[in-house]
């Protein structure tokens, strides 16, 4: 099998140097373009050494999209929102795939994907973890057989870094849970609790953020009912999970026809 070419977008971030490593773990993938924010330190640097790998790929910290993404037949995106628009540019230009990790996002970057999907394959994925994605079927199926009476709430837990909440995994577990019960997230959501005052209403989404220290994200989707409650829980121990997943979507997202795909797509969950 020929290695895949993958340019990683965000390197210098958290997700970039897991995303590094677990290229350099793999035959399977090659590292071809790196891409980092204007200004950074390591511009200019080989993206081994920028990310303390202590070996060299011989591709250099760009700020320049167009030259990350030359020669690369999947970007992994793992950055900002607001850089989002510009990343997903630069692929359609050069005809590249995306797998999109950042998340944080608004309607008008999910029209812009669904738009570019007409050009690239794409997906885009607030968790590409194995274990959320496959806690998202079982978070609909539960919402589903239990009464309305069940009341739902969602608690998430990450590192004092993280700058949205509550957590795109949480909210698409949100969504999980509320097409289960037949509507959407934007019909149930209760937003954050806390926020007002009052009792709890029934048939509600509510959620409950925590955010403090390393938490690698932690996420509980709470069904509580007459006399019982069920909890079902995702724990990430190590950021490499994202890495691992994100790369399996890009193997997988390779050389398809454009459209906007899933992590159920590439996980056989759809
Ligand atoms: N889908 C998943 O499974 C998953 C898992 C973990 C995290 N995430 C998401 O992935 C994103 C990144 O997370 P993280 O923990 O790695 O955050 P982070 O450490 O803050 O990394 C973000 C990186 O993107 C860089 N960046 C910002 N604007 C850029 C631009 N215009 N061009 C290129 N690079 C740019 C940042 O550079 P500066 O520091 O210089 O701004 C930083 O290096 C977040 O949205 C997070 O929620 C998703």
């Amino acid at each position: 099998m020929n290695a895949l070419r993958v340019a990683v977008f965000g390197v210098t971030g958290r997700m970039g140097h897991c995303l590094v490593r677990a290229i350099a773990e793999s035959p399977e993938f090659r590292l071809v373009g790196a891409l980092a924010a204007p200004g950074v330190p390591e511009l200019g640097r080989d993206a081994g050494e920028a990310v303390g790998l202590g070996r060299r790929f011989d591709v250099p910290v760009v700020a320049d999209r167009s030259a990350a993404v030359a020669g690369a037949e999947v970007v992994v995106d793992f950055t900002l929102a607001a850089a989002m628009p510009a990343n997903l540019e630069a692929c359609v230009a050069h005809g590249c795939g995306l797998v999109l990790g950042t998340t944080g996002l608004e309607p008008p970057h999910h029209a812009a994907l669904d738009a570019a999907a007409a050009r690239i394959p794409l997906i885009q994925a607030a968790n590409t973890s194995l274990g959320v994605n496959l806690l998202a079927k079982l978070v609909r199926q539960a919402a589903a057989a239990l009464p309305p009476g069940y009341d739902i709430e969602i608690v998430e837990a990450h590192h004092r870094h993280k700058v949205d909440a509550p957590s795109g995994t949480a909210l698409k577990l949100g969504e999980s849970a509320a097409a289960g019960r037949g509507g959407t997230l934007a019909e149930l959501s209760a937003g954050v609790r806390g926020r007002e005052p009052g009792a709890r209403a029934e048939g509600g989404i509510g959620f409950a953020v925590v955010r403090g220290g390393d938490i690698v994200g932690d996420h509980t989707v709470i069904y509580a009912g007459p006399g019982e409650r069920i909890e079902l829980a995702h724990r990430a121990h190590d950021r490499m999970t994202f890495a691992w997943g994100a790369l399996r979507a890009a193997r997988w997202l390779a050389g398809r026809k454009p459209g906007r795909y899933t992590m159920d797509n590439v996980l056989g969950l759809a």
